[in-house]
């Protein structure tokens, strides 16, 4: 096949839905949802329906990908600052299980479209809960000085409102901290914010049927192959340990990079290797086009030379893209590497074939399901 491609392993897939599966099994109360944005390729979304997970979704693109898939609307949740009126209006016809809102504003727009399409949405209201995941500051969420959900002390009027309304359910509360996520504290830090939330709110009379504690968990970027699963186990068990469910709450997990992550690998070849005066350069065919995290987040994904077998050398490994940050790894050991050799990019299922591009008049890439 022609690179750059994405190459996914099912069994992989498989094996990480069983593990999660494994951990929920007793919970007839929880429920997974899959966020999407994490990858929508359709042999993806294919197993992980089979697999019984619901639908995590931040647009409406995302929720017709969802419903195109055979997801049903019931187990979809949508979230996201920025909600337009046809988003809405398509969550509504469809019947989606939740909007989970992030501002009194677009709680007015909700109940607005409600009443014009003669509808009732069920709502939850996406709470800041000012908690920081200790993660790369581009991928977090929870801190108050960040744009996602309403903050604490700004909470009850809200909530008043959407009990009020005659066009919406108000369900429960939503949180998102932020994303790969390896230490526990935050998700035990977390459970402890909404445990003290939920006393204050019973206080004054309020009673959640729901609760969605966003996702989060994060993937052994450094070792793939010797830790392709996600620890699920411990995940599951602060909750099950630390968060105090009331008789008959639902509790929501809304998990994208650890369901995906460890089967997806960015499959490149070696176009060129150039020698400079203090560096030697891979350039491959896939650039931040493919996979942009390098670029963006200054994330770093395992190389290996799936062609040689030579000695180690050091090497930075480079994309043909136009501009400097079009970089993979610096310094990376590889077997000796010449033109034509095969390079996988591992752990590349998340965040890699959703947020590829087109710029440089590139095509966005292929993708094939294989064994690693
Ligand atoms: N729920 C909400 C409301 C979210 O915003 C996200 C991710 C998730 C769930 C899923 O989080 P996960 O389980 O995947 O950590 N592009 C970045 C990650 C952005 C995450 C955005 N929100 C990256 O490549 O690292």
């Amino acid at each position: 096949m022609l690179t750059p491609y994405y190459q996914y392993d099912l069994g992989i897939l498989e094996d990480t839905l069983k593990a999660i599966n494994r951990c929920t099994a007793d919970r007839k109360d929880w429920h997974v949802h899959y966020a999407i944005k994490a990858n929508a390729n359709p042999m993806l979304l294919k197993l992980i329906r089979k697999h019984g997970l619901g639908i995590d979704c931040v647009s409406g693109g995302e929720i017709r990908v969802a419903l195109e898939n055979g997801f049903d609307a019931s187990t979809i949740v949508f979230a996201g600052v920025g909600k337009a009126e046809w988003e809405i209006d398509l969550s509504l016809e469809a019947g989606i299980a939740c909007f989970n809102v992030e501002s009194e504003a677009e709680l007015d727009v909700i109940s607005e479209r409600c009443a014009l399409l003669n509808k009732r949405a069920n709502i939850a209201l996406r709470v800041n809960p000012d908690v920081d995941a200790h993660t790369h500051a581009g991928i977090t969420t929870g801190t108050a000085e960040n744009k996602f959900g309403i903050e604490i002390p700004m909470l009850m009027p809200i909530i008043q409102k959407a009990k009020a309304d005659p066009h919406l359910s108000f369900v429960g509360l939503h949180f998102h901290i932020g994303s790969q996520i390896l230490d526990t504290e935050p998700f035990i830090q977390l459970c402890k914010k909404v445990n003290h939330l939920q006393d204050q709110l019973e206080a004054q009379g309020i009673t959640l049927k729901s609760i969605n504690v966003g996702g989060g968990l994060g993937v052994d970027y450094d070792n793939p192959e010797e830790n392709p699963i996600p620890d699920f186990e411990s995940y599951f068990n602060i909750f099950r340990t630390c968060l105090k469910l009331r008789e008959g709450q639902q509790l929501h997990f809304e998990l994208g990079r650890s369901v995906v992550a460890q089967c997806g690998r960015l499959i490149t070849k070696v176009l060129y290797v150039k020698q400079g005066t203090v560096k030697k350069f891979v350039i491959v065919d896939a650039g931040f086009t493919e996979l942009i995290r390098p670029a963006f987040y200054g994330a770093h994904h395992k190389i290996v030379n799936m062609t040689s077998k030579g000695v180690l050398r050091r090497y930075d490994v480079v994309g043909p893209i136009c501009e400097s940050s079009d970089v993979f790894g610096k310094d990376e050991l590889l077997n000796e590497t010449s033109r034509g050799d095969i390079i996988a990019i591992l752990t590349a299922g998340a965040y890699g074939e959703t947020m590829a591009s087109c710029y440089n008049c590139r095509s966005l890439p292929r993708s094939i399901s294989g064994k690693f």
